[in-house]
């Protein structure tokens, strides 16, 4: 309640009060002109700290769920008192006021809170919102996305990550039925949903390039391999814990229909091997960032596959992969310096904006007991973005007891001075 007070004080600081009179005046029937506002000048910092407070402190959600009991949010005549009451004078409020609150409030709270009580308005809004978070939710998220999907026809950005898991197939499906232009998705930690939800994503949501259903570890991987054949744009995936949907076939679905997949994490799928991990190097050549951390079953196949297969690769994670051998590492540096060889033919003006994007940037190794200090020495000489300087490490060998000798510069001078000798002699 509170908070819908501050916005109103928010207007009248903003814009004025004249030209909010103004805008009130060019409204449609106005009702509510008697509506107090008043003259406080509020800086919007105190203004949003205010809000804020209100929001965190849970009230939203108590008043969602007086809205979601009064009947979808449409009439937002909630009779058990709350924000319903309070919000059903609102409903008169031009559209250019609207406008200007959500664009003052710039949170999706207060977007979801306009658009379930005020009806013209509401049209308008989901016409033009394309993301949108329900990550804040800590009851309602489910009830609150079903009778909302349909509302926003034009969102591109979803995430409904939960920090206790509440979602359910039907609210998926709601998003899936009314939301076609999806792009980003995060399902997060979803335990409660079932493959209906993959299926309905995989007929609803074509377009989705980012998909995050880390933690989600009921999907089997007949879902992800029917997702993957129908949402061919996909150029992130995380799949970190989904140890049943993250299965060799399904890596081998993944090779096959997106091809310009960038990032997939695969932490804890102890279920896949080298066969799923080389068809994936072979069918993704766009891949920058992979993390198979405690994919025990992974081999040096595995990473001279990834090595060889996709020159693009920034970061690797092999956090407790201990098959891994200095063999892995060698094929990782001998790829850095083939493709420093190609790069230096027309390395020209822009072979230092190339050393700053090309070549592993990050790679875990933390927990890999079998790599022998030479070995690691020799990636850490390939990629001059690797470090191990204190703060900021970017080659992680924690845990490795072995390989307390390697060291990778921290100054940038040693990498830097032999790669600019190296352009010098291109030109
Ligand atoms: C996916 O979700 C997890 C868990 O909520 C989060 O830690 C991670 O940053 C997300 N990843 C991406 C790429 O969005
Ligand atoms: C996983 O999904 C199945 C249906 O596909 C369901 O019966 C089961 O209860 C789910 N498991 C969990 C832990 O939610
Ligand atoms: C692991 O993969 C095999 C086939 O490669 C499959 O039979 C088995 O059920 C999988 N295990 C889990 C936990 O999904
Ligand atoms: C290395 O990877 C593991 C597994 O993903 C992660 O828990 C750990 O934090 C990583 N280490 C660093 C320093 O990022
Ligand atoms: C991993 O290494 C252990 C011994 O270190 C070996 O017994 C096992 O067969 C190896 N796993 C694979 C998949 O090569």
């Amino acid at each position: 309640m509170r908070s819908l007070l501050a916005f109103f004080i928010a207007i009248s600081d903003l814009a004025g009060y004249k030209s909010l009179v103004m805008l009130m005046n060019k409204g449609r029937k106005i009702r509510h002109r008697s509506v107090v506002f008043p003259k406080v000048q509020l800086s919007l910092g105190y203004l949003k700290k205010m809000v804020n407070a209100n929001l965190m402190s849970g009230n939203l959600d108590n008043s969602f769920s007086a809205l979601m009991v009064s009947g979808g949010g449409e009439s937002g005549q909630a009779q058990n008192g709350g924000l319903g009451t309070i919000l059903s004078g609102w409903k008169d409020l031009p559209m250019e006021l609207l406008l200007r609150i959500i664009s003052v409030a710039g949170d999706d709270r207060m977007v979801v809170v306009a658009s379930g009580v005020c009806t013209g308005w509401r049209d308008a809004l989901g016409w033009g919102v394309t993301s949108l978070s329900f990550s804040w939710c800590q009851d309602h998220m489910n009830d609150l996305v079903i009778s909302l999907a349909h509302k926003f026809p034009k969102l591109q950005v979803l995430s409904l990550r939960q920090i206790k898991p509440q979602l359910e197939d039907s609210a998926v499906e709601a998003v899936a039925n009314y939301c076609h232009d999806l792009r980003e998705l995060d399902l997060s930690r979803s335990f409660r949903l079932t493959d209906r939800s993959l299926y309905a994503l995989a007929h609803g949501c074509l377009h989705l390039t980012r998909l995050n259903i880390s933690g989600s570890s009921n999907f089997s991987d007949a879902a992800l391999v029917y997702l993957t054949s129908q949402c061919r744009n996909l150029k992130c995936l995380n799949l970190c814990g989904c140890v049943r949907a993250a299965s060799d076939r399904a890596l081998q679905a993944i090779a096959r229909n997106c091809d310009q997949l960038q990032s997939l994490n695969l932490g804890w799928c102890d279920n896949i091997t080298d066969k799923g991990v080389t068809s994936l190097a072979s069918g993704c050549p766009e891949l920058r960032a992979v993390d198979l951390c405690g994919c025990v079953l992974i081999t040096d196949e595995s990473v001279v596959a990834l090595a060889n297969g996709c020159p693009h690769l920034r970061s690797l994670g092999l956090y407790y992969c201990q098959n891994i051998t200095d063999r892995a590492m060698y094929s990782l540096a001998a790829n850095s310096r083939v493709r420093g060889k190609g790069m230096s033919w027309d390395a020209g003006r822009s072979s230092r904006s190339k050393d700053d994007k090309d070549g592993l940037a990050s790679l875990n190794i933390s927990q890999c007991t079998a790599l022998t200090p030479p070995a690691v020495q020799a990636v850490c000489d390939s990629f001059p973005a690797l470090h191990t300087c204190p703060e900021r490490h970017s080659l992680i060998i924690s845990g490795c007891l072995s390989l307390t000798s390697v060291h990778c510069a921290c100054a940038l001078h040693p990498h830097r001075a032999g790669r600019a000798i190296l352009s010098n002699h291109a030109y």
